[in-house]
């Protein structure tokens, strides 16, 4: 019962188990994520260069400069992935955790928000990105997303309608 999204050009579009991104999906105006993790620096950091859609990324930027001035240093660690990227992805875990495991933790290909270009996750003050609701300043970011358009998206008290587990650290932009 998963239908394709049609306006992929509504930065409002609502991405998941059941809506998905047409097949092979690109944005089209990408542009570099600000303040994105530095490879071999940061830990959990991936090799390629990251990239968010151009609104997008000049929210995260306001975002990144309103925590810069409460000495909170917020940087993007996964932003844009590939159709591919995310069949990898989800087919990894799949193949060695099983599918229940899988659909819990990561997308299917095309209904991941990452598919899109709107969302990014983050790390504060370069703690591990899976810890940083322990962070002092976890609730600052928090408090100050929804400024910028950001909301956590899969909370941990709405686990039953996301139908993913808690991610402190995955931002969409809406
Ligand atoms: N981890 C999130 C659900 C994703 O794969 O998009
Ligand atoms: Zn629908
Ligand atoms: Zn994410």
């Amino acid at each position: 019962n998963v239908d394709t999204i049609q306006k992929t050009d509504d930065i409002g579009m609502v991405i998941n188990k059941y809506h998905k991104l047409p097949d092979g999906y690109e944005p089209s105006n990408l542009v570099r994520t600000p303040n994105a993790c530095v490879i071999g620096k940061d830990y959990s950091c991936q090799s390629e260069p990251q990239y968010l859609v151009k609104e997008v990324a000049d929210a995260f930027q306001k975002l990144v400069d309103a925590a810069k001035r409460e000495d909170i240093n917020i940087k993007a660690i996964a932003s844009y992935r590939s159709y591919d990227y995310q069949k990898n992805l989800y087919d990894y875990y799949a193949n060695t955790e099983g599918k229940e495991y899988a659909d819990q933790y990561y997308a299917r290909p095309g209904q991941s928000e990452h598919n899109s270009g709107l969302a990014v996750d983050v790390t504060l003050n370069d703690e591990n990105f899976n810890e940083i609701e322990q962070s002092k300043d976890y609730s600052w970011l928090l408090d100050h997303m929804n400024d910028y358009g950001f909301i956590l998206r899969y909370p941990e008290d709405k686990v039953s309608i996301t139908g993913y587990e808690y991610e402190s650290w995955h931002l969409r932009y809406v």
